[in-house]
């Protein structure tokens, strides 16, 4: 398989990199308008093949990986699928709701692979709190919230919610194995020129009587990448930055206990339990990521990180949009019949 990667800055070099280091992959073709970009990414991997634009590059590959800035992402991905080729495309998969089905439907129509950059559907860590959620070892649920923190780096194209609360709006949905239908989002911008800096996004999943929080934040001391997830019997936290244990299980809670004549408003008693940190072997997400739309370039199969995954998460976004201008008011998320087959598999 011949793949390209179109956008060879920052986020583009790792998939250049995980991609040589896979024998599934024959040639690697660096796509970049800019010169600096191609030289700086081509003097590590001097095998691969250097060109200006997809356009030039489209009859050297079987498919690209899309790593430009969002708002490129629809134009990019809508020439390769045309060309008949397979396209995983970053997060945020499009910057549209409609320009994400379209893209979902020239895939199908194509017959090709779309795949969505979602990173952490691909980190071992996530499946473990999926899996803690599914066999009920949490209770049953209260609710969920994530924090995305730290300073910089600003985009120009998109808010802070596009750029990083897209990560937590995957990982929420494939824990919970749903997706929102009302989501409400509010924010502030801080620095001239730019959209929302620091913003917070709520989920409602009323089908499961759950809302999760996100606050995401470019101008923040430290940080911070943290999901909690609190249930009836123990709860669950997941520090991306603590990689020793990045899922810890407290067996802690409250319980408010049966009212009685003597104390009629009842009484909270606390369980302090212990703490459990489960074995993760751990694998980076981006090559497990490439693994996996590379097996489905090769058999047609869905990648777990799918064109509806992408669109789920572009549609809880533009919604998220309406609502940072309407200060917050609950949104409806836009997804009419979308089929998300969440199939978390260890490839
Ligand atoms: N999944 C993750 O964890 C993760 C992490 C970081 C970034 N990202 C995503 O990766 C994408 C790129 O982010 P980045 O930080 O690497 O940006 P970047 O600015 O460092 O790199 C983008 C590159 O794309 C090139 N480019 C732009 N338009 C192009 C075009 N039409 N044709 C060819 N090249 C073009 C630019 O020259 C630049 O080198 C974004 O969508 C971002 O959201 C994902």
């Amino acid at each position: 398989m011949r793949v390209g990667v179109v956008g060879c800055g920052y986020w583009g070099s790792k998939h250049v990199r995980v991609l040589s280091s896979l024998p599934a992959v024959s040639a690697v073709v660096i796509i970049d308008d800019r010169a600096d970009a191609r030289a700086s990414v081509g003097a590590d991997f001097p095998e691969a093949l250097q060109r200006r634009s997809l356009t030039e590059a489209l009859d050297d590959v079987d498919a690209v990986v899309v790593a430009t800035p969002p708002d490129s992402h629809f134009e990019l991905a809508a020439e390769a699928i045309t060309a008949g080729k397979h396209a995983l495309v970053e997060k945020p998969m499009a910057t549209t709701t409609p320009d994400a089905k379209r893209l979902v439907g020239l895939a199908e129509e194509a017959g090709v692979v779309l795949a969505a950059g979602h990173t952490f559907v691909y980190n071992p860590a996530v499946w473990k709190l999926a899996e803690l959620v599914a066999s009920d070892a949490l209770g049953s649920l209260h609710y969920l919230h994530a924090d995305r923190l730290n300073l910089g780096l600003y985009r120009p194209d998109v808010n802070v919610l596009w750029d990083l609360a897209a990560h937590d709006i995957s990982i929420t949905t494939v824990v919970l194995g749903a997706v929102p239908d009302t989501v409400a989002a509010w924010g502030a911008r801080n620095t001239t020129g730019f959209a929302e800096d620091v913003a917070n996004l709520r989920m409602t999943f009323t089908s499961l009587s759950i809302e999760s929080t996100v606050r995401a934040s470019w101008l923040d001391p430290v940080k911070v990448r943290r999901t909690t997830i609190v249930g009836s019997d123990a709860m669950a936290l997941y520090d991306d930055v603590d990689v020793d244990a990045r899922i810890k299980v407290f067996d802690r809670g409250r319980r408010l206990d049966v009212p009685t004549a003597a104390d009629p408003a009842g009484q909270i008693s606390y369980n302090e339990g212990g703490l459990s940190v489960p074995r993760i072997q751990f694998r980076e997400p981006l090559l497990l990521q490439a693994t996996d739309f590379l097996r489905c370039c090769r058999t047609g199969a869905k990648p777990m990180a799918d064109g509806n995954a992408g669109l789920a998460v572009v549609a809880v976004l533009d919604a998220s949009d309406t609502s940072l201008r309407e200060n917050g008011l609950p949104i409806p998320v836009d997804l009419p019949n979308l089929l998300l087959e969440p199939s978390l598999v260890i490839v």
